[in-house]
């Protein structure tokens, strides 16, 4: 792929610079890719109505081009006319939900490029609530399709340093707005069918969603194969490439104190035999791990929101500290808990299971 310059452009989150907006929205509205800040991580934006100017998405993050993308809208008007008729339930949701992290999946306006589909007869709309996001849609004019702004299967970014690491070179500008707020993408749910699945947990839970839509249900796939008690704990090879820093991961769930007293074990026997070891954990338990071991932290096990907003920054610290394996904690799969043992399963290529 031939290298473009790459403009970066610090804004300010709250009061972002009209004429900087301006001239991202140019670069949308002349077919470009500009990535920007939302309140869940970093997007890749083009104009969600040019089917080439998406096509150049796929190409910039080496994604494959059957996935497809979430249309970024700035007002209620604009996710209406993506729609061939919006289900009933989604209207009450936009009210409760949006701007905010919830992608719906509605049926399709025949108007919607098939890149931006990957051919499905549906498609995802979401309004952010980050100010620079929503002035850039406003400014362009037009839906921005958005991916995470990551090269293919690395985590998603938080920060624009992030986005720059994995895309400088191959998209034409970056709005630098500061680190993101939930630090995880939004939760996907499809509307488009008899009952209403979530297909992806995210900032908006599981919990809150079953409050307003009772038979709401969550994709089995979500924590992937669960295993029985009675089977090995251990669950390898499973071919997991998403969010994956470049170390193995293994995740350990349970109870807690196993959870680090197996950690723990485990670090002393890979330190034995010379690797450099990273631990994710929460803080109350790093006093447990061996010294040798790079300890990196998210926040109190009461507060699973830090480590929402932490974990994809610190599986990429990670990589830079060039860590041969990393061991990570789980935590409860309630609330935001959901959503981030879902990026933990995929990003692991082993679990145990405690
Ligand atoms: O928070 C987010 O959602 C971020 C920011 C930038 O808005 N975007 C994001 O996009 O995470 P991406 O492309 O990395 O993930 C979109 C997810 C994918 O899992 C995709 O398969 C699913 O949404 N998706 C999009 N449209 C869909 C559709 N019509 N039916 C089912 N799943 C869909
Ligand atoms: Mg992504």
């Amino acid at each position: 792929m031939e290298t473009k310059t790459t403009l970066i452009w610090t804004v300010d989150k709250n009061n972002p610079d009209q004429n900087v907006i301006d001239r991202a929205a140019q670069i949308i509205k002349n077919g470009g890719l500009v990535a920007f800040p939302t309140e869940t991580v970093y997007g890749l934006g083009a104009n969600g109505l040019d089917g080439t100017a998406v096509a150049g998405i796929y190409r910039a993050k080496g994604r494959p081009s059957d996935n497809p993308l979430i249309l970024h809208v700035a007002d209620f008007a604009m996710a209406e006319a993506l729609s061939a008729g919006l289900p009933p339930v989604a209207g009450m949701l936009m009210d409760k939900f949006w701007p905010g992290p919830l992608t719906l999946v509605v049926p399709r306006a025949n108007h919607i490029p098939g890149q931006v589909t990957g051919g499905l007869d549906t498609v995802g709309i979401r309004m952010p609530s980050h100010p620079v996001a929503l002035a850039l849609i406003k400014a362009a004019g037009v839906p921005i399709a958005a991916p995470s702004a990551n090269r293919s299967g690395r985590p998603s970014p938080t920060r624009a340093a992030h986005v720059q690491a994995d895309l400088q070179g191959r998209i034409d500008a970056i709005l630098d707005g500061g680190p993101t707020g939930v630090g995880l993408e939004s939760t996907v749910l499809d509307v488009s069918g008899e009952q209403p699945v979530i297909l992806r947990p995210g900032g908006v839970t599981y919990e809150q969603l079953a409050d307003l839509l009772p038979r709401v249900t969550i994709d089995p796939s979500i924590l992937g194969k669960k295993l029985s008690r009675d089977q090995a704990p251990r669950s390898p090879g499973m071919k997991y490439t998403h969010y994956a820093p470049a170390a193995p991961l293994t995740l350990f769930e349970g109870e807690p104190a196993r959870v680090v007293q197996a950690i723990a074990r485990r670090a002393a026997e890979q330190l034995a035999r010379g690797k450099k070891v990273g631990i994710l954990a929460f803080e109350e338990n790093a006093p447990y791990y061996p010294r040798g071991a790079v300890i990196l932290t998210m926040g109190q096990q009461k507060n699973p929101a830090t480590a929402a907003n932490m974990l994809f920054a610190l599986l990429r610290q990670f990589d830079r500290l060039k860590v041969e394996v990393i061991l990570a904690e789980g935590l409860e799969p309630k609330g935001i808990g959901l959503a981030i043992m879902n990026r933990l399963r995929r990003a692991a290529g082993e679990i145990v299971q405690l």
